[in-house]
């Protein structure tokens, strides 16, 4: 029988081809197939694996050498310090986004009265569920022309205790409804078409999630095309960008909002990341 620290280390050489992180990722199969954490992991090199958690340790190997994303192997995936499900039916959520988050709560938290809030492009939920969990005041309409990430989506409300606050709608970009949002959050697809069939995401991630059209701003340039009939007063909008678009995304947003406040916000990495548009009293 094959120890612990035996199929750690076959693992690991296997994965090398496949991954810049070989051995986190060979403890992170091994301890999803053994339902244990890492650290267990560690400190039970000597134990011996039954046949069956072999085989499914082999089953997984042979996925992620095949190409499938690690998040969709495991079936879930962290955001914002949250557990989310995620399938091939949805973009994995990325770390970067969590800025948009970030912006969406320090404005909500700042706002006297309960607010309603859209997420246009929801995927797995993560924005909506991010937003609900910590701002217990705030709805949200949550859009996909996805039905089945809306059903990813609404699966990971329930998980997380939110379905109360946040509502699925299958749309393309804004719910057909009257009320205004205080608050807009859209991650949309942004990827020029062309970009996007030299990167490796291509084909792994719903394309429906990444391709953005010819110059990757058919979206964003659409959404704030329509925006200005969706916004109440004093409201909020974020989107996120590709980090060459900050400029080309700045000079739509200011023409759809001519007297808005609009800055573009970087990520860590000091590329650019969001578009921020706060609207005035009136406009
Ligand atoms: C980049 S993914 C973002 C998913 C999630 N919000 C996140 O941050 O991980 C974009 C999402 O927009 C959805 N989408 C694409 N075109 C759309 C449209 N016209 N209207 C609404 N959603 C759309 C895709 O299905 C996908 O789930």
């Amino acid at each position: 029988m094959i120890t612990i620290s035996q199929a750690l280390e076959g693992s690991a050489a296997t994965l090398v081809k496949v991954s810049d992180t070989p051995t986190l990722d060979a403890q992170t199969i091994l301890a999803h197939c053994l339902g244990k954490s890492r650290t267990w992991l560690l400190t039970h090199p000597e134990e011996s694996l039954t046949n069956s958690a072999f085989s499914s340790l082999q089953q997984e190997i042979n996925a992620l050498e095949r190409g499938i994303p690690l998040p969709y192997v495991l079936g879930h995936w962290e955001f914002y310090g949250l557990d989310f499900t995620v399938t091939p039916d949805t973009l994995i959520p990325r770390p970067e986004t969590e800025l948009l988050v970030d912006k969406a709560l320090d404005w909500l938290n700042l706002q006297p009265e309960p607010c309603m809030a859209a997420d246009i492009g929801t995927g797995s939920g993560c924005i909506a569920v991010a937003l609900a969990k910590h701002n217990p005041d705030v709805s949200v309409i949550a859009t996909d022309i996805s039905y089945p990430a809306l059903k990813i989506g609404r699966a990971n409300t329930i998980q997380h205790n939110v379905d109360h606050q946040v509502n699925f709608l299958q749309t393309d970009l804004f719910p057909p409804i009257a009320d205004r949002f205080d608050l807009v959050c859209a991650n949309l697809p942004y990827i020029p078409t062309q970009t996007l069939q030299n990167l490796e995401v291509s084909g792994r991630e719903p394309d429906m999630a990444l391709d953005g059209g010819p110059n990757g701003l058919d979206l964003i340039s659409s959404l704030l095309e329509e925006a200005p009939g969706h916004i109440a007063p004093r409201g909020i909008l974020l989107i996120e960008v590709e980090s060459s678009q900050g400029a080309k995304a700045q000079y739509l947003a200011q023409r759809a909002f001519p007297s808005a406040e609009i800055e573009v916000l970087s990520d860590l990495s000091g590329k650019d990341r969001l578009v921020m548009i706060q609207l005035p009293k009136i406009y």
